[in-house]
Protein backbone atom coordinates (compact mmCIF):
# COMPACT_ATOMS: atom_id res chain seq x y z
CA UNK A 1 0.00 0.00 0.00
CA UNK A 2 1.42 3.55 -1.15
CA UNK A 3 2.25 5.72 1.60
CA UNK A 4 -0.65 8.80 1.89
CA UNK A 5 0.51 12.11 1.85
CA UNK A 6 -2.30 15.14 2.53
CA UNK A 7 -1.48 18.01 -0.01
CA UNK A 8 -3.57 21.25 1.32
CA UNK A 9 -3.76 23.83 -1.29
CA UNK A 10 -2.98 21.04 -3.89
CA UNK A 11 -4.43 22.71 -6.90
CA UNK A 12 -2.52 25.66 -6.53
CA UNK A 13 0.87 26.94 -8.61
CA UNK A 14 3.71 25.12 -6.65
CA UNK A 15 0.90 22.56 -4.71
CA UNK A 16 0.47 21.02 -8.32
CA UNK A 17 3.84 20.74 -9.39
CA UNK A 18 4.44 18.65 -5.59
CA UNK A 19 1.88 16.39 -6.07
CA UNK A 20 3.37 15.59 -9.45
CA UNK A 21 6.57 15.05 -7.72
CA UNK A 22 4.68 13.14 -4.83
CA UNK A 23 3.11 10.84 -7.69
CA UNK A 24 6.10 10.38 -9.32
CA UNK A 25 7.96 8.39 -6.67
CA UNK A 26 5.40 6.81 -5.67
CA UNK A 27 2.91 8.43 -3.12
CA UNK A 28 -0.91 8.12 -2.87
CA UNK A 29 -1.57 12.16 -2.67
CA UNK A 30 -5.37 13.26 -1.53
CA UNK A 31 -5.83 17.39 -1.83
CA UNK A 32 -7.63 19.43 0.23
CA UNK A 33 -8.03 22.96 -1.92
CA UNK A 34 -11.00 25.54 -1.41
CA UNK A 35 -10.45 26.83 -4.82
CA UNK A 36 -10.59 30.56 -3.91
CA UNK A 37 -7.26 30.73 -6.08
CA UNK A 38 -7.11 27.95 -8.08
CA UNK A 39 -9.10 25.88 -10.60
CA UNK A 40 -10.47 21.75 -10.13
CA UNK A 41 -9.34 20.94 -13.89
CA UNK A 42 -5.72 21.22 -12.40
CA UNK A 43 -6.65 17.47 -10.92
CA UNK A 44 -7.25 16.71 -14.88
CA UNK A 45 -3.59 18.19 -15.80
CA UNK A 46 -1.84 16.14 -13.00
CA UNK A 47 -4.05 13.11 -14.48
CA UNK A 48 -2.91 13.49 -17.83
CA UNK A 49 1.13 14.14 -16.90
CA UNK A 50 1.06 11.49 -14.27
CA UNK A 51 -1.89 9.00 -15.08
CA UNK A 52 -3.39 9.14 -11.57
CA UNK A 53 -5.80 11.66 -10.72
CA UNK A 54 -5.27 12.85 -7.05
CA UNK A 55 -7.99 12.71 -4.62
CA UNK A 56 -9.69 15.82 -3.85
CA UNK A 57 -11.75 17.08 -0.91
CA UNK A 58 -12.66 20.77 -1.75
CA UNK A 59 -13.36 22.49 1.48
CA UNK A 60 -12.07 25.65 3.82
CA UNK A 61 -9.45 24.78 6.20
CA UNK A 62 -10.26 27.15 8.66
CA UNK A 63 -13.70 25.09 9.49
CA UNK A 64 -11.93 23.03 12.24
CA UNK A 65 -15.31 20.52 11.93
CA UNK A 66 -14.58 20.10 8.15
CA UNK A 67 -10.58 19.22 8.49
CA UNK A 68 -11.79 17.13 11.97
CA UNK A 69 -14.02 14.90 9.87
CA UNK A 70 -11.37 15.07 6.98
CA UNK A 71 -8.94 12.71 9.35
CA UNK A 72 -11.47 10.59 9.76
CA UNK A 73 -12.00 9.79 6.24
CA UNK A 74 -8.46 9.54 5.75
CA UNK A 75 -7.53 7.73 8.55
CA UNK A 76 -4.03 6.59 6.89
CA UNK A 77 -2.39 9.78 6.34
CA UNK A 78 1.25 9.52 6.91
CA UNK A 79 2.63 13.13 6.44
CA UNK A 80 1.20 16.48 5.18
CA UNK A 81 2.11 19.29 3.30
CA UNK A 82 0.37 22.20 4.19
CA UNK A 83 0.73 24.74 0.71
CA UNK A 84 -3.07 26.27 1.62
CA UNK A 85 -2.86 30.35 2.76
CA UNK A 86 -3.38 33.69 1.19
CA UNK A 87 -0.22 34.83 -0.32
CA UNK A 88 -0.56 38.14 -2.03
CA UNK A 89 1.53 40.03 -0.25
CA UNK A 90 -0.50 43.31 -1.28
CA UNK A 91 -3.55 41.96 -0.61
CA UNK A 92 -2.61 41.12 2.74
CA UNK A 93 -1.67 45.00 3.14
CA UNK A 94 -5.21 46.26 3.20
CA UNK A 95 -6.79 42.77 4.66
CA UNK A 96 -4.92 41.40 7.39
CA UNK A 97 -7.43 40.16 9.43
CA UNK A 98 -8.45 38.26 6.77
CA UNK A 99 -5.05 36.89 6.04
CA UNK A 100 -4.08 36.10 9.95
CA UNK A 101 -7.35 34.24 10.53
CA UNK A 102 -6.87 32.53 7.04
CA UNK A 103 -3.05 31.26 7.09
CA UNK A 104 -3.16 30.95 10.80
CA UNK A 105 -6.45 29.16 11.75
CA UNK A 106 -5.69 26.53 8.74
CA UNK A 107 -2.66 25.65 10.12
CA UNK A 108 -3.71 25.47 13.82
CA UNK A 109 -6.95 23.21 12.75
CA UNK A 110 -4.64 20.97 10.79
CA UNK A 111 -2.15 20.65 14.10
CA UNK A 112 -4.62 19.67 16.12
CA UNK A 113 -6.01 16.59 13.90
CA UNK A 114 -2.30 15.58 13.75
CA UNK A 115 -2.38 15.43 17.63
CA UNK A 116 -5.91 14.00 18.00
CA UNK A 117 -5.37 11.32 14.56
CA UNK A 118 -1.53 10.88 15.57
CA UNK A 119 -0.14 12.08 12.61
CA UNK A 120 3.61 13.04 13.00
CA UNK A 121 5.16 14.32 9.90
CA UNK A 122 4.42 18.31 8.36
CA UNK A 123 6.51 19.84 5.78
CA UNK A 124 5.58 23.45 5.77
CA UNK A 125 5.81 25.96 2.79
CA UNK A 126 7.38 29.10 4.60
CA UNK A 127 9.21 31.88 2.54
CA UNK A 128 12.13 33.85 2.18
CA UNK A 129 10.17 36.51 3.22
CA UNK A 130 10.86 35.85 7.15
CA UNK A 131 14.16 37.13 6.56
CA UNK A 132 12.87 40.82 5.43
CA UNK A 133 15.87 42.72 3.86
CA UNK A 134 19.11 40.59 5.25
CA UNK A 135 21.76 42.97 6.57
CA UNK A 136 24.18 40.35 5.20
CA UNK A 137 23.88 38.03 1.81
CA UNK A 138 23.65 35.40 0.90
CA UNK A 139 21.04 34.21 3.84
CA UNK A 140 21.77 30.92 5.59
CA UNK A 141 18.89 29.32 7.62
CA UNK A 142 20.73 30.85 10.92
CA UNK A 143 20.22 34.57 9.58
CA UNK A 144 18.07 36.44 11.74
CA UNK A 145 14.52 36.65 10.98
CA UNK A 146 13.32 40.51 10.75
CA UNK A 147 10.20 41.89 11.21
CA UNK A 148 8.32 40.86 7.89
CA UNK A 149 7.30 43.66 5.56
CA UNK A 150 3.61 42.53 5.08
CA UNK A 151 1.13 40.92 7.00
CA UNK A 152 1.72 38.00 4.82
CA UNK A 153 4.76 37.72 5.21
CA UNK A 154 3.81 38.00 9.05
CA UNK A 155 1.57 34.69 8.68
CA UNK A 156 4.34 32.81 7.89
CA UNK A 157 7.28 34.11 10.70
CA UNK A 158 3.91 33.38 13.20
CA UNK A 159 3.18 29.73 11.63
CA UNK A 160 6.84 28.90 11.69
CA UNK A 161 6.63 29.51 15.54
CA UNK A 162 3.32 28.01 15.95
CA UNK A 163 4.72 24.56 14.72
CA UNK A 164 7.94 24.98 16.17
CA UNK A 165 6.19 25.39 19.93
CA UNK A 166 3.47 22.75 19.18
CA UNK A 167 6.16 20.39 18.21
CA UNK A 168 7.98 21.46 21.56
CA UNK A 169 4.97 20.50 23.12
CA UNK A 170 3.90 17.40 21.78
CA UNK A 171 7.53 15.84 20.90
CA UNK A 172 5.62 12.86 18.72
CA UNK A 173 5.71 15.36 16.12
CA UNK A 174 8.25 16.39 13.28
CA UNK A 175 8.30 19.54 10.56
CA UNK A 176 10.13 21.05 8.09
CA UNK A 177 9.59 24.33 7.02
CA UNK A 178 10.87 24.66 3.55
CA UNK A 179 11.48 28.61 3.22
CA UNK A 180 10.99 29.30 -0.51
CA UNK A 181 12.97 31.88 -2.49
CA UNK A 182 11.12 33.51 -5.85
CA UNK A 183 9.03 29.81 -7.22
CA UNK A 184 8.64 30.98 -11.11
CA UNK A 185 8.65 28.59 -14.55
CA UNK A 186 6.16 25.25 -15.25
CA UNK A 187 6.06 21.76 -15.76
CA UNK A 188 7.93 21.08 -18.77
CA UNK A 189 4.45 19.36 -20.36
CA UNK A 190 2.98 22.92 -19.99
CA UNK A 191 -0.04 21.21 -18.78
CA UNK A 192 0.35 22.84 -15.13
CA UNK A 193 2.19 26.50 -14.20
CA UNK A 194 1.29 29.39 -12.46
CA UNK A 195 -2.40 30.72 -13.08
CA UNK A 196 -2.88 34.08 -11.02
CA UNK A 197 -6.46 35.21 -11.06
CA UNK A 198 -7.00 39.30 -12.09
CA UNK A 199 -3.75 40.96 -12.92
CA UNK A 200 -0.42 39.59 -11.68
CA UNK A 201 1.58 40.70 -8.82
CA UNK A 202 4.08 38.23 -9.26
CA UNK A 203 7.12 39.53 -11.94
CA UNK A 204 7.48 36.28 -14.56
CA UNK A 205 3.37 35.96 -14.93
CA UNK A 206 3.23 39.74 -15.59
CA UNK A 207 6.14 39.76 -18.08
CA UNK A 208 4.65 36.50 -19.74
CA UNK A 209 1.24 38.13 -19.98
CA UNK A 210 2.79 41.12 -21.82
CA UNK A 211 5.12 39.30 -23.63
CA UNK A 212 1.52 37.42 -25.40
CA UNK A 213 -0.08 40.82 -25.62
CA UNK A 214 -2.24 40.95 -22.54
CA UNK A 215 -0.17 43.65 -20.66
CA UNK A 216 0.74 46.65 -22.73
CA UNK A 217 4.29 46.69 -21.10
CA UNK A 218 5.79 45.44 -17.99
CA UNK A 219 6.62 48.11 -15.43
CA UNK A 220 10.29 47.40 -13.72
CA UNK A 221 9.78 48.53 -10.12
CA UNK A 222 12.77 50.55 -9.70
CA UNK A 223 16.49 51.35 -10.89
CA UNK A 224 17.88 53.07 -7.89
CA UNK A 225 18.58 49.86 -5.63
CA UNK A 226 22.18 49.61 -4.89
CA UNK A 227 22.87 46.45 -7.05
CA UNK A 228 24.67 46.25 -10.28
CA UNK A 229 21.82 47.47 -12.61
CA UNK A 230 20.18 49.26 -9.65
CA UNK A 231 16.98 46.41 -9.80
CA UNK A 232 16.10 44.41 -7.31
CA UNK A 233 17.41 41.26 -7.09
CA UNK A 234 15.97 37.87 -6.26
CA UNK A 235 16.65 34.42 -6.12
CA UNK A 236 14.24 32.66 -8.84
CA UNK A 237 13.80 28.66 -8.55
CA UNK A 238 12.14 26.53 -11.13
CA UNK A 239 8.88 25.21 -9.06
CA UNK A 240 9.89 21.38 -10.58
CA UNK A 241 13.18 21.81 -8.18
CA UNK A 242 10.90 23.28 -6.12
CA UNK A 243 8.46 20.98 -5.81
CA UNK A 244 11.44 18.20 -5.88
CA UNK A 245 12.52 19.42 -2.43
CA UNK A 246 9.39 18.97 -0.32
CA UNK A 247 9.63 14.95 -1.80
CA UNK A 248 12.89 14.66 -0.65
CA UNK A 249 11.85 16.77 2.86
CA UNK A 250 8.72 14.22 3.65
CA UNK A 251 11.18 11.07 2.75
CA UNK A 252 13.29 12.84 5.36
CA UNK A 253 10.45 12.54 7.91
CA UNK A 254 9.26 9.36 7.03
CA UNK A 255 12.69 7.78 7.29
CA UNK A 256 13.57 9.13 10.39
CA UNK A 257 16.39 11.26 8.70
CA UNK A 258 15.65 14.45 10.39
CA UNK A 259 18.16 15.31 12.92
CA UNK A 260 15.96 17.83 15.11
CA UNK A 261 12.02 17.70 15.13
CA UNK A 262 11.93 20.85 13.65
CA UNK A 263 13.97 22.39 10.88
CA UNK A 264 14.26 24.61 8.09
CA UNK A 265 16.06 24.97 4.75
CA UNK A 266 16.45 27.67 2.17
CA UNK A 267 15.12 26.06 -0.81
CA UNK A 268 16.81 28.64 -3.72
CA UNK A 269 19.11 28.36 -6.51
CA UNK A 270 21.67 30.34 -4.56
CA UNK A 271 22.10 33.00 -7.54
CA UNK A 272 21.06 36.39 -6.95
CA UNK A 273 19.39 37.76 -10.60
CA UNK A 274 18.02 41.55 -10.89
CA UNK A 275 15.05 42.23 -12.97
CA UNK A 276 16.75 43.59 -15.78
CA UNK A 277 19.01 40.55 -16.02
CA UNK A 278 15.67 38.59 -16.11
CA UNK A 279 14.48 40.38 -19.23
CA UNK A 280 17.52 39.80 -20.96
CA UNK A 281 17.21 36.17 -20.03
CA UNK A 282 14.20 35.60 -20.78
CA UNK A 283 14.57 37.40 -23.96
CA UNK A 284 17.82 35.31 -24.66
CA UNK A 285 15.77 32.08 -23.79
CA UNK A 286 12.80 32.88 -25.96
CA UNK A 287 14.21 34.93 -28.62
CA UNK A 288 10.36 37.54 -27.63
CA UNK A 289 11.22 41.34 -27.14
CA UNK A 290 10.10 41.93 -23.05
CA UNK A 291 8.54 45.56 -23.74
CA UNK A 292 9.27 47.56 -20.65
CA UNK A 293 9.62 50.77 -18.64
CA UNK A 294 11.38 51.85 -15.45
CA UNK A 295 9.08 53.33 -13.35
CA UNK A 296 8.99 53.85 -9.07
CA UNK A 297 9.96 51.37 -7.15
CA UNK A 298 7.10 49.38 -5.07
CA UNK A 299 6.16 50.43 -1.72
CA UNK A 300 7.43 47.46 0.69
CA UNK A 301 9.87 45.55 -1.80
CA UNK A 302 13.34 44.93 -0.64
CA UNK A 303 16.59 45.32 -2.52
CA UNK A 304 18.08 42.22 -2.45
CA UNK A 305 17.76 38.62 -1.32
CA UNK A 306 19.41 34.82 -2.42
CA UNK A 307 19.99 31.65 -0.40
CA UNK A 308 22.88 30.28 0.82
CA UNK A 309 21.68 26.61 0.01
CA UNK A 310 24.40 24.94 1.29
CA UNK A 311 22.42 23.07 3.75
CA UNK A 312 20.14 21.92 2.07
CA UNK A 313 22.29 20.92 -0.36
CA UNK A 314 23.97 18.29 2.55
CA UNK A 315 22.02 17.62 4.26
CA UNK A 316 18.41 16.89 1.83
CA UNK A 317 21.13 15.68 -1.08
CA UNK A 318 18.55 17.79 -2.95
CA UNK A 319 19.52 21.25 -5.28
CA UNK A 320 18.40 23.12 -7.89
CA UNK A 321 18.84 21.82 -11.62
CA UNK A 322 17.53 24.29 -13.93
CA UNK A 323 19.28 27.18 -15.37
CA UNK A 324 17.67 30.37 -15.32
CA UNK A 325 17.13 30.59 -19.43
CA UNK A 326 15.50 26.88 -18.97
CA UNK A 327 12.71 28.05 -16.78
CA UNK A 328 11.95 31.22 -18.39
CA UNK A 329 11.64 29.42 -21.21
CA UNK A 330 9.33 27.24 -19.56
CA UNK A 331 7.37 29.87 -18.29
CA UNK A 332 6.73 31.40 -21.47
CA UNK A 333 5.85 27.67 -22.95
CA UNK A 334 3.21 27.96 -20.25
CA UNK A 335 1.75 31.09 -21.31
CA UNK A 336 1.35 29.80 -25.05
CA UNK A 337 -0.69 26.62 -23.57
CA UNK A 338 -2.72 28.97 -21.15
CA UNK A 339 -3.87 31.12 -24.32
CA UNK A 340 -5.41 28.58 -26.07
CA UNK A 341 -7.22 27.47 -23.30
C1 LIG B 1 10.04 40.13 -7.82
C2 LIG B 1 10.81 41.36 -8.27
C3 LIG B 1 9.69 43.43 -7.85
C4 LIG B 1 6.40 42.80 -10.65
C5 LIG B 1 6.76 37.93 -3.23
C6 LIG B 1 6.60 37.37 -1.83
C7 LIG B 1 7.12 35.97 -1.77
C8 LIG B 1 6.36 35.17 -2.77
C9 LIG B 1 6.63 35.73 -4.17
C10 LIG B 1 4.23 34.17 -2.51
C11 LIG B 1 10.73 42.50 -7.28
C12 LIG B 1 9.86 43.20 -9.35
C13 LIG B 1 7.54 42.64 -9.87
C14 LIG B 1 6.39 43.76 -11.68
C15 LIG B 1 8.64 44.34 -11.14
N1 LIG B 1 4.98 35.21 -2.45
N2 LIG B 1 8.63 43.39 -10.14
N3 LIG B 1 7.52 44.50 -11.91
O1 LIG B 1 7.97 40.50 -4.16
O2 LIG B 1 10.12 39.14 -4.51
O3 LIG B 1 8.12 38.03 -3.52
O4 LIG B 1 6.14 37.08 -4.17
O5 LIG B 1 4.43 33.03 -2.76
O6 LIG B 1 6.93 35.45 -0.49
O7 LIG B 1 7.36 38.17 -0.94
O8 LIG B 1 8.10 38.65 -5.90
O9 LIG B 1 7.52 38.54 -8.29
O10 LIG B 1 6.34 40.26 -6.84
O11 LIG B 1 8.74 40.58 -7.43
O12 LIG B 1 9.65 45.04 -11.35
O13 LIG B 1 5.37 43.97 -12.41
O14 LIG B 1 10.23 41.85 -9.48
O15 LIG B 1 9.93 44.79 -7.53
O16 LIG B 1 11.98 43.18 -7.27
P1 LIG B 1 8.64 39.21 -4.50
P2 LIG B 1 7.59 39.50 -7.16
Amino acid sequence: MNKQILVTGGTGFIGSHTVVELQNNGYDVVIVDNLSNSKVEVLDQIKEITGIRPKFEQFDLTDKQKVKEFFKKYSDIEAIIHFAASKAVGESVGKPLMYYNNNLSSLMNIMESMIDCEVSNLVFSSSCTVYGQPDKLPVTEQTPRKEAESPYGNTKVICEDIIRDTIKAYPSLKGIALRYFNPIGAHATAKIGELPLGVPNNLIPFLTQTVAGIRPELSVFGDDYNTEDGSAVRDYIHVVDLAKAHVVAIERLLTGKNKRNCEYFNIGTGNGVSVLEIIKSFERATGEKVPHKIVARRAGDIEKIYADTSFANEELGWKAQSTLDETLLSAWKWQLRIAKM
